[in-house]
């Protein structure tokens, strides 16, 4: 195949509007495709089954032996691993016992932290 110079040029827009559309994207405030009542029922999830010990609102410990607050950059490390949030719930972590969130309440949850650490 012939790259047409307006085959060039179409591509060329379209890297440009993607770049535009990621840039919007990641703008604090706007949406990101996440919608927001799995936002609010994961931050439901977090005050029934985290706030004992987390404060699940922003950065700092918990009420808890240090646990560390939802928007520190360890906890969003550790939350960001493929599969640990979910392995944390269902087998517990320190003094948490292991909990039976469903998949579906765990999303919920990840939404709602991943909402809050663009809110900081
Ligand atoms: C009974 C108390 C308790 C509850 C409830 C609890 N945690 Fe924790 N969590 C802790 C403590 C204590 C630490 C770590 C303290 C430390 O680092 O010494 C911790 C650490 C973590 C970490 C960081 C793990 C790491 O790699 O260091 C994550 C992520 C986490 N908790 C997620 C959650 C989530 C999500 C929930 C709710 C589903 C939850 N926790 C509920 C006590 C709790």
């Amino acid at each position: 195949m012939t790259v047409t110079p307006a085959y060039h040029k179409a591509w060329r827009v379209m890297v440009g509007l993607i770049v535009a559309g990621l840039a919007l994207a990641g703008c604090a405030g706007l949406p990101t495709g996440k919608p927001d009542t799995a936002v609010r029922r994961g931050h439901d999830v977090a005050l029934a089954a985290c706030a004992n010990c987390h404060n699940v609102d922003g950065t700092g410990p918990g009420p808890k032996d240090q646990a560390p607050g939802f928007s520190d950059h360890g906890f969003l490390h550790t939350v960001a691993l493929p599969g640990r949030l979910t392995v944390l719930i269902r087998k517990g972590h320190y003094v948490m016992p292991s909990q039976s969130l469903t998949a579906a309440q765990i999303d919920d949850l990840r939404a709602y932290i991943e909402r809050n650490a663009k809110a900081e």
